[in-house]
């Protein structure tokens, strides 16, 4: 998902996690696309649609619209990778979203993120499009995103 768009709406937040924790490791996780700041994320979370799903290591946020859920993002602390963090958080961000009564789920990925396309397949995504020059590195690199798509709850 692309950076996402300021509002200015104010709301109180009861997540375990705040939007600077939540912006601090998304800073230690993402250069491209760029990281979200604490704003963005209170801003993101005041949303009914939006959900916060969480583990001591990492956290992941989706958004559940008409049916059907959105990955916006996900990150797990740089020395708690590779200990299954990730796939714990992508069993309560579908779980989240098939109580929200979605029935499919879909995702972007930055064609060279190795260990995020690897989780995803791992779960049962699939390809199912390409978005051209999606994003751009802080070096000015364009790089493509591939959308991942999966039935849930059948
Ligand atoms: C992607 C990310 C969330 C994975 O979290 P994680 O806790 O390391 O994931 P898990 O330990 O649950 O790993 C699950 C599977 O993902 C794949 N995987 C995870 N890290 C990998 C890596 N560095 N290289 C290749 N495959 C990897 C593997 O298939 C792994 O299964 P295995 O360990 O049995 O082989 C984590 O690397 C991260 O926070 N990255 C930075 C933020 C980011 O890129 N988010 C995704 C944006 S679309």
């Amino acid at each position: 998902m692309p950076p996402p768009q300021r509002t200015r709406r104010r709301c109180s937040l009861t997540s375990l996690k705040t939007p600077q924790a939540l912006a601090a490791l998304h800073a230690r996780s993402f250069t491209s696309p760029r990281p979200w700041s604490a704003d963005e994320f209170a801003s993101l979370l005041c949303q009914k649609l939006v959900f916060l799903v969480t583990v001591p290591s990492g956290f992941a946020l989706g958004r559940a619209i008409a049916g059907e859920a959105e990955l916006l993002t996900i990150a797990v602390a740089p020395n708690a990778r590779r200990m299954g963090a990730g796939r714990t958080l992508m069993d309560l961000f579908e779980n989240e979203a098939i109580a929200r009564e979605s029935t499919e789920s879909f995702l972007e990925v930055a064609e060279d993120n190795l260990a995020a396309l690897s989780l995803y397949r791992g779960v049962g995504y699939r390809e199912s499009g390409l978005r051209r020059g999606y994003y751009r590195s802080q070096s000015g690199t364009i790089l493509d995103a591939q959308v991942f798509r999966k039935t849930i709850g059948a």
